[in-house]
């Protein structure tokens, strides 16, 4: 039987040069290709597909944001989702690709699967965390032979591979429609400071234009609208990004703790994850109990872990999302920011399924009988006065 691979590609030289290595070094006969278009840059999708069709044997390339947008991002919304501050974006799109992976390895009868990943980052066990639920051959050619980047492109001339002048770029860049990661080179170098050419999707704080009020519609804990206008999931968080990008939103800098233990600098952008995680969290505020915010802080950040682990088959995964789903049934309404250089203030939020009563807290009410709080009061901090009195001098 002719041995048939699916490998997960990008277009990049590590997953090009994978190609022939499954070939020579993994005894595969067939290297189909698969591209998942998560919302990384067009050209670079287009890139890929072309570069592929001249070096695989078959090559497929998917449009999944919409699924991405509806069973990941908005998922991680309704969580806060956060990891160590970061932002989640290549955590959450991982496992939609290497499912996509698996279905056309299914669909064409494939005995194995591939991924470029290294052994040093998360990636690798992102993916084999989905492609390990099926009983094929698992290969990461990268992480197996350790290559250096002089050898590999040498390797992809010897094999016909075109190489870009981009393959010698200084950073390592991992792009999708929630979020933008730059990593490596000099980067690696906790006290370097990065040069503003890194960033793509924001522009410098100090040079973003007055600010800008723009309000948000939530309904199911998901954002709907953009200052009154519904508009489709993908396209609200694109222009989201475009908008908050230009007043330098959603810049991060963070020393991150890998799966591995690996402490890392990594550098991220996202701009319209700032906006709707912000949002989001206020809106909670006004709708959801106290007792339920500090239960769900808890959940979120299991919720968390799990999504940058890339453990979504994992069943408390889906538990939690029971949960966090019953709750966001009540968060709807409208959240209004001001973007200003950078920053994301709140400047008002409203919802039908309010806990706030303006008759309740204003002073001049008299629907609540202050002299009903006296007993109340009495006993606030009680058990401090019964360890004053009897205990604190034994
Ligand atoms: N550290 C991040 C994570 O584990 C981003 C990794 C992205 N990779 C890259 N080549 N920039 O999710």
């Amino acid at each position: 039987m002719s041995k048939k691979v699916v490998l997960a590609y990008s277009g990049g030289l590590d997953t090009s040069i994978c190609i022939p290595i499954l070939k020579e070094e993994y005894g595969c006969d067939e290297v189909i290709t698969v591209a998942v278009d998560v919302g990384q840059p067009k050209e670079e999708v287009i890139q890929a597909e072309e570069k592929a069709r001249k070096i695989s044997d078959r090559h497929y390339t998917l449009d999944v944001r919409e699924e991405f947008v509806r069973d990941y991002i908005f998922p991680l919304i309704k969580a806060n989702g956060d990891y160590e501050g970061y932002v989640m974006g290549t955590s959450i799109a991982r496992p939609l690709i290497a499912k996509k992976v698996v279905e056309i390895a299914n669909k064409e009868g494939a005995t194995a699967l591939a991924h470029g990943c290294t052994g040093k980052g998360n990636d690798q066990l992102r993916f084999e965390a989905v492609f390990r639920l099926t009983d094929m051959d698992v290969f990461a050619p990268m992480r197996d032979m350790n290559l250096t980047r002089e050898w590999e492109i040498e390797y992809a001339k010897q094999h016909n591979i075109p190489v870009s002048v981009t393959s010698s770029k200084p950073w390592s860049i991992d792009e999708n429609i929630w979020s933008r990661s730059i990593e490596g080179g000099k980067l690696e170098e906790p006290g370097y400071i990065p040069p503003e050419e890194i960033y793509q999707w924001t522009v410098s704080p100090e040079n973003a234009p007055d600010g800008q009020i723009l309000e948000i519609g939530f309904k199911d804990g998901v954002p709907v609208s953009l200052d009154g206008k519904e508009i489709d999931s993908v396209e609200l968080i694109e222009q989201l990004n475009r908008i908050a990008g230009s007043h330098g939103v959603g810049r991060t800098d963070m020393i991150e703790d890998r799966v591995l233990g690996l402490k890392a600098r990594e550098n991220y952008e996202h701009p319209a994850a700032t906006v709707l995680l912000t949002a989001h969290r206020d809106l909670e505020k006004l709708v959801l109990t106290r007792a339920e915010l500090k239960f769900k802080a808890m959940v979120d950040a299991e919720w968390s872990e799990l999504a940058y682990f890339g453990l979504v088959d994992e069943p408390l995964y889906s538990d939690l999302n029971a949960f966090i789903d019953r709750t966001q049934e009540r968060v709807a309404g409208t959240v209004t920011v001001k973007l200003y250089k950078g920053s994301v203030m709140i400047l008002a939020r409203t919802s039908p399924y309010a806990l706030y009563s303006e008759e309740l807290v204003s002073f001049d009410s008299a629907t609540i009988d202050q002299k009903d709080s006296e007993g109340f009061a009495k006993y606030h901090g009680f058990q401090a006065r019964l360890y004053r009195k009897f205990v604190e001098n034994i």
